[in-house]
């Protein structure tokens, strides 16, 4: 009987182990990896030392561990060095809030850092500490820089935790960082690398009183399918997210955004006056068109009746557009701006959108047809282009949706790169 071989077969992985409780997991981590078909070789913080041996780690790896940034390997090489040369990837599981603090400023003092600033391989980071910690906006800002940096992460699980509290702050199950490591390593995966993709999903709700208000019925579906293509494909990704029916991926910062407000001022955020913080925006959500004038303090009583008055919610997607202009005039960057429209009848409409809105492209559906549309898997869309004629798309997955727009905001990310006299540069993320 022949056996398959892993999804991790003849690939060298460097594993960082930092010093949490959960470093213990690292070493199954490292059967794991291996059972995949991937050779294995450790890193060691100081403090990860105090939490597991050496002799383990090597016997186990098959490798000596890099445990000092100072030493030399026996060969006279310099360990992280010599690692950041030869691996195809890094795995830092568990991550402390001291070692992402750390990297996020490029304190190389260990020899994870230090490998991971030498190198230019995908880094895959699971956190484990304390929910208090990993909660806390240092923290917070420390995971979006180094999502910025292109850093994949494999967020901590709710559960128990070694203080004996429950919190966000478990390591991630051990399966998810090897799919994980798998994913950033698949042929696809790289060709995003380095850019930032934001993409709002699902239906913003705008409130009546303090329980009713004015949804739609979007489920969020075709967002989280951009933002999972987009992360497969090795980008930092950053959602939006309104109301959606649909579990969010792990790997993605999520800004909450459910109300039209709110993603206004979210999308503000990520577009600054000297330029926007992303390569390309997927404006997938359902933004309501109309919000209550006035939200009511208390709870409406049904006796009294009800009359609302209604006001029209700003275009997010138009603003955001015209913000963009705005800072490429001033030397920016450009980024891919997309919309959509959601359309019952007739798509007559979505071409004038294309240019009212000011984006490059425009998916439009009917909504009202079977197979295309809210909550449904599939799509049947019509792409409309400032640079092409537009082109009908068959019944798609949503998925295939998603990873079709991708190929064409890539090549117009790659041909603004040709065009451009610096090379490109990764695109921060913040808030
Ligand atoms: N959109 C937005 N802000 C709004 C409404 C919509 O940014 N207040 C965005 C959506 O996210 C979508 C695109 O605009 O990407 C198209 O939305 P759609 O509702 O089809 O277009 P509208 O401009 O609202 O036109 P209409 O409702 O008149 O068809």
């Amino acid at each position: 009987m022949t056996e398959t071989p892993g999804r991790l077969q003849g690939r060298r992985l460097a594993l960082g182990i930092t010093g949490s409780i959960a470093a213990y997991k690292g070493i199954e981590l490292i059967r794991l990896l291996q059972a995949e078909g991937a050779d294995v070789r450790v890193l060691l913080t100081p403090s990860a030392r105090e939490f597991v041996g050496t002799l383990t780690l090597e016997t186990l790896s098959h490798h000596p561990v890099d445990d000092d940034v100072l030493a030399l390997q026996p060969d006279g090489k310099i360990g992280h060095i010599a690692a950041a040369n030869d691996v195809e990837a890094i795995v830092v599981a568990p991550a402390t809030a001291h070692w992402l603090g750390a990297m996020a400023n490029g304190m190389a003092a260990d020899p994870i850092t230090a490998a991971c600033l030498a190198a230019s391989v995908p880094v895959i980071v699971a956190p484990a500490m304390d929910g208090g910690m990993y909660a806390h906006p240092a923290t917070q800002a420390n995971v979006a820089k180094l999502r910025g940096f292109g850093y994949r992460f494999v967020e901590p699980e709710l559960g128990p935790l070694a203080s004996g509290m429950v919190g966000q702050g478990r390591l991630a199950a051990l399966q998810r960082i090897v799919d994980t490591v798998v994913a950033a390593l698949s042929p696809a995966a790289q060709s995003m690398a380095g850019r930032h993709v934001v993409v709002s999903a699902g239906g913003t709700a705008e409130a009546i009183d303090p329980v009713r208000f004015i949804g739609n019925r979007s489920s969020g579906k075709m967002g989280i399918a951009v933002a999972e293509a987009a992360l497969a494909r090795g980008a930092a990704v950053t959602i939006l997210l309104a109301g959606v029916s649909v579990p969010v991926p792990a790997a993605a910062r999520v800004i909450r955004a459910g109300t039209t407000a709110e993603m206004q001022n979210a999308l503000r955020g990520l577009t600054p006056a000297d330029g926007p913080v992303f390569d390309a925006l997927v404006m997938a959500a359902a933004v309501s068109d109309f919000r209550p004038r006035q939200a009511a303090a208390a709870k409406l009583n049904r006796d009294e009746g009800l009359t609302l008055e209604l006001e029209a919610t700003p275009d997010l997607l138009a603003e955001t557009a015209a913000r963009v202009r705005d800072a490429v005039a001033v030397g920016g960057r450009r980024p891919v701006l997309v919309g959509f429209a959601a359309e019952t009848g007739s798509l007559d409409r979505a071409a004038e959108k294309l240019r009212s809105k000011g984006v490059d492209l425009l998916v439009a559906n009917d909504v009202a047809e079977e197979g295309s549309g809210f909550g449904t898997d599939t799509n049947r869309v019509m792409l409309y282009s400032t640079d092409a004629a537009p082109e009908p798309w068959p019944q798609l997955t949503k998925r295939e949706v998603a990873e079709r727009l991708l190929d064409r905001i890539e090549a117009r990310l790659r041909a603004a790169d040709a065009s451009a006299p610096s090379p490109r540069s990764a695109q921060g993320v913040s808030s």
